[in-house]
């Protein structure tokens, strides 16, 4: 079952804008999208930040892990300059500060929890602790597009969010479907299956939705390919073509 919103920007803007930043999510709404993914983990001090790989030097310049800093030191890095000069000065978002930019501007959140390697569980019991809170009385709602979606490609960080916040909804991440993934979205108690369009079948798409869960795609940039999948009963999916594949697409 699947009661969220069916397109989202995949890392705040897709390839529009610096991904993980405050300026995707601009250019997002700016392009219709009330509806986000992205990443997040933990800084040194455990502060979460926006991010997506662990390390530093692709999208935020500087060097080394992102677990050797703390929150305040990445807030000050440019997450912007590698994609364009004209987004030079855009920094790491703490995680705060991204969902309150969300919350503010009406705009629903797919949190996927992005563990470094090692720190599984503290990054899904931390991001999960942080969310219930930040969302409060939200949980409570019978409206579930107040509810943030948290998903993680991580089993371990998925059953430490369920014991730290067992009332937030979560999603299984795989890459593909293979054997035993029903297992899996049962021990974690999942709500959906996110998965790459890549490898999904008609009949695994049956197979997710005769289970009972939402399925939800990633990244899907191609509108016949999107419209395929969705014909095979896709509830959702992230894209980076925010341009071509609108928030209002059919
Ligand atoms: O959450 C869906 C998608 O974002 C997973 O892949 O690498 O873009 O985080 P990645
Ligand atoms: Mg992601």
């Amino acid at each position: 079952m699947w009661n969220y919103p069916k397109f989202l920007a995949h890392r705040g803007g897709g390839k529009l804008a610096p991904e993980n930043t405050i300026a995707g999510l601009r250019c997002g709404l700016n392009h219709g999208f009330r509806a986000v993914e992205f990443d997040v983990m933990l800084a040194r001090d455990g502060v979460p930040v926006v991010m997506h790989d662990p390390y530093l030097g692709r999208t935020v310049a500087g060097a080394g892990n992102v677990f050797d800093y703390d929150a305040a030191e990445l807030v000050t890095m440019d997450a912007g300059n590698w994609f364009s000069a004209q987004f030079k000065g855009e920094t790491v978002p703490l995680f705060t500060q991204f969902v309150q930019f969300c919350k503010d501007h009406g705009i629903w959140m797919n949190i996927e929890i992005k563990p470094a390697p090692g720190f599984e569980e503290e990054t899904g019991r931390v991001v999960a602790k942080l969310t219930r809170v930040l969302f409060g009385p939200d949980i409570a709602s019978d409206d579930p597009r107040r509810i943030p979606l948290l998903s993680s490609f991580s089993p371990l960080a998925l059953a430490a969010a369920m014991q730290a916040a067992p009332d937030l909804p979560r999603a299984l991440l795989l890459d593909r479907l293979d054997d035993g993934w029903q297992a899996q979205a049962r021990a974690v108690a999942a709500v959906a299956i996110h998965t790459s369009h890549k490898h999904l079948t008609e009949v695994l798409a049956q197979q997710v939705k005769a289970a009972g869960y939402g399925l939800f795609c990633y990244t899907v940039n191609d509108p016949a390919r999107a419209r395929e999948i969705l014909g095979w009963g896709v509830d959702a999916f992230c894209t980076d073509r925010i341009d071509l594949i609108g928030a209002d697409f059919a």
